[in-house]
């Protein structure tokens, strides 16, 4: 029989230079180094700059990146326009998906897929992607649009544009920790979709198009915002018990919680768990601290299952004040810098990715009244036929 990987489960598919998870070590490289220490040390500039080149920055080429990032804010005109065109009540990772597919057809380079004009795209959808964040929860909560400000790194400048304040620097530093977080995890559903579009040698856009609508799900990147629904959901730290006791019984999944990959803890937990701390810190917020540490000491002590990086990142994506709806796309604002350096990688090193799939569908059957001659085909009507 044939062994199925359901899921592609345990299936290494190609080699990769970008990143390194290690379940065992508990640790994330990105091009080497662990992803604590970038965390700790570098502007969120530098670590799309490292991904895309292999290497950190010099400061003239971080330099020439920031420049580069600053000068690339502002949305046009047809884009603001596609945006306005949707409705309040989309969804905003609907929202950015269409935004991007929108830069990337008015883009006169889409087809040239050149590693020189797929950077010069990748640094395009770096600076633009919070510019379309920010405007559309603008716009749900019917604010203007903010323009940009080039005397703020990427990070202040996402909150101002957002929230149209400059941020505290504690909030600045957390959020430029959770872009640094999410950038970059290897195969994951997200990035091997968009390997998979890149491997037909479709553009890079259609590559980013197709891997936002593989983040959106629950099961990936969705789970940012629906650990916050699951937060009002349960209240307060008191009703923990009997919610996961009903949450359990139902067969429900917790968001937040389990890895495919990762089966002892997710190496990313910690740094974001630390940058959550400063914010409830910040913003006073004991009871939802309270409520975060009892779910997962409940969760943890029932099912061995540990929380993911969605887990301290929805909590502190919502003090610092964005909509539940807004957490995933600022998923993709970050993720975006991984989705493009492996479109890159893929591109360098091309194989249409297409597996084999085992048949289990009915035997092999026939059209009555097939006569095996093409001049006698069987006459049909198109409307029976659908
Ligand atoms: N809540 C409850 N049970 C969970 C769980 C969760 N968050 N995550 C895993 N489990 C359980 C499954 O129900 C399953 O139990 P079973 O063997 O009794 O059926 C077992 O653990 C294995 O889970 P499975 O879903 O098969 O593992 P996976 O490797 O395919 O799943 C995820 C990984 C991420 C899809 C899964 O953990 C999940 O759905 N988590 C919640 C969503 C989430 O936070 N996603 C973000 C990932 S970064």
């Amino acid at each position: 029989m044939t062994d199925i990987k359901k899921g592609l489960a345990g299936v290494v598919v190609d080699y990769t230079a970008i990143s390194k998870v290690n379940p065992d070590t508990n640790s994330l490289l990105y091009r080497g180094y662990p992803v604590q220490e970038l965390a700790a040390t570098q502007p969120f500039e530098a670590v799309a700059y490292l991904l895309w080149n292999g290497e950190l920055p010099t400061d003239e080429q971080l330099a020439e990146l920031v420049a580069y990032e600053r000068s690339h804010r502002t949305l046009d005109p047809e884009i603001i326009a596609a945006i306005d065109l949707l409705p309040l009540e989309a969804h905003p990772m609907d929202v950015v998906r269409t935004a991007v597919s929108v830069l990337g057809a008015s883009d006169p380079a889409a087809y040239d897929n050149s590693r020189e004009s797929d950077l010069e795209k990748s640094r395009l959808l770096f600076a633009k992607i919070p510019a379309m964040v920010a405007y559309d929860q603008r716009r749900r909560r019917g604010q203007g649009i903010v323009e940009p400000r080039d005397d703020l790194d990427y990070s202040h400048n996402f909150l101002w544009m957002t929230f149209g304040e400059e941020p505290d620097s504690v909030v600045a530093r957390a959020f430029n920790v959770s872009m640094i977080l999410y950038a970059e995890h290897s195969f994951n559903a997200s990035t091997f979709t968009a390997r998979v579009i890149a491997s037909t040698t479709a553009d890079l856009y259609s590559a980013v198009v197709g891997a936002i609508g593989a983040l959106k799900g629950p099961l990936h990147g969705g789970a940012n915002e629906a650990v916050m629904h699951i937060f009002d959901e349960i209240g307060t730290a008191s009703n923990v018990g009997p919610w996961l006791d009903e949450a359990l019984a139902s067969k429900r999944k917790i968001m937040g919680f389990g890895h495919r990959v990762y089966k002892h803890g997710d190496s990313r937990v910690p740094t974001m768990k630390a940058a959550l701390d400063t914010l409830v810190e910040h913003y006073d917020a004991q009871e939802l601290a309270e409520l975060y540490d009892t779910l997962e000491a409940d969760f943890v002590s029932r099912k061995g299952i540990y929380p993911n990086l969605d887990y301290p990142s929805g909590p502190a994506y919502h003090l610092m004040g964005f909509d539940t709806l807004t957490f995933t796309p600022l998923f993709v604002a970050a993720r975006v810098t991984g989705w493009t350096a492996h479109i890159m990688e893929q591109a360098a090193s091309n194989a249409l990715i297409r597996p084999l799939s085992e048949y289990n569908g009915v035997d092999e059957r026939h059209i009555e009244g097939y006569v095996p001659d093409f001049a006698a085909t069987v006459d049909r009507p198109a409307e029976a036929a659908g």
